[in-house]
């Protein structure tokens, strides 16, 4: 099996930057097959990893809810169009879950997917799995058991307490977590003590482990305005802190 690193956390904390950062601390150490997910409807990791979008998953299970060629078994048929969807990029895949399902049913759909899929995923070493605030794509990608989760917050007192409500979420829905992690991200220089206080308190509280605070990096949003990719960032503060955050996770 695959190590699995999932991200978490609420909308705009930096989880689809820190899953970028993440691939690219994977391709650099060499540590690969690496398979990334974008497990948000509104897909933006393959912008930061500079990769076009064709086909998402939730648009392989809108066809397969409708028909499938009576000429191929059906499983077979599903198999064929999930490594369409994959996007092979340089040193490491990308599959995009897309826009979830509407209404109607998608039993067959669901099963048949998930079948080719936790057949994929057991041929990468790491998967990365950027996820959306709710986490539903979890439960859809038959992943509730991981290695790492990674609970990001932004530097405040609101942002570190949910990341305490995500943790207990977490539990309610009979995710397994070997270790869950906080990431406290985009902090000022001058980050109160108080507020790192804090931080270790509510990690503490919900059993979760501190991993890193993590810069405010003014360099990001130009990368972002000029849809520069992750790996071509040079001299970024907040890939130097990331890197070494990743270091220490993975020889945890
Ligand atoms: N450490 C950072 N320094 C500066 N900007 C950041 C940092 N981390 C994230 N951002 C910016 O914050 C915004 C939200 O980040 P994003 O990764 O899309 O969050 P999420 O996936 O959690 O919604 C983006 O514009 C991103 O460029
Ligand atoms: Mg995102």
């Amino acid at each position: 099996m695959p190590v699995r690193i999932s991200f978490a956390g609420k909308g705009g904390t930096g989880k689809s930057t820190l899953s970028a950062l993440l691939v690219n601390y994977l391709i650099d150490k060499g540590l690969n097959p690496v398979l990334a997910v974008d497990a948000d409807p509104n897909a933006n990791l393959n912008e930061l990893l500079g990769e076009e979008v064709s086909i998402t998953l939730g648009e392989i299970k809108e066809e397969l809810r409708k028909s499938v060629p009576d000429s191929m078994a059906r499983y077979d048929y599903v198999e064929m169009r999930l490594h369409q969807a994959i996007i092979e990029a340089k040193g490491y895949d990308l599959l995009v879950m897309g826009q979830p399902e509407g209404p109607g049913c998608y039993c067959a759909a669901h099963s048949f997917l998930s079948q080719a899929l936790e057949k994929l995923m057991r041929s990468y070493s790491y998967l990365v799995i950027d996820n959306e605030a709710g986490m539903e794509h979890l439960s859809r990608l038959n992943l509730l058991e991981m290695e790492h989760l990674i609970i990001v917050s932004d530097a405040s007192y609101r942002g570190i307490m949910t990341v305490g409500r995500i943790a207990d979420l977490i539990k309610a829905l009979n995710i397994k977590v070997d270790n869950l992690w906080m990431v406290v991200n985009r902090c000022p220089q001058n980050l109160p003590e108080e507020l790192k206080r804090y931080a270790k308190e509510i990690a503490e509280k919900h059993s979760l482990k501190l991993l890193s605070f993590l810069p405010e990096d003014p360099k990001v949003l130009e990368y972002e305005a000029k849809k520069i990719p992750v790996f071509e960032w040079k001299d970024s503060p907040l890939k130097k802190e990331a890197y070494s955050a990743f270091e220490r996770l993975l020889n945890s």
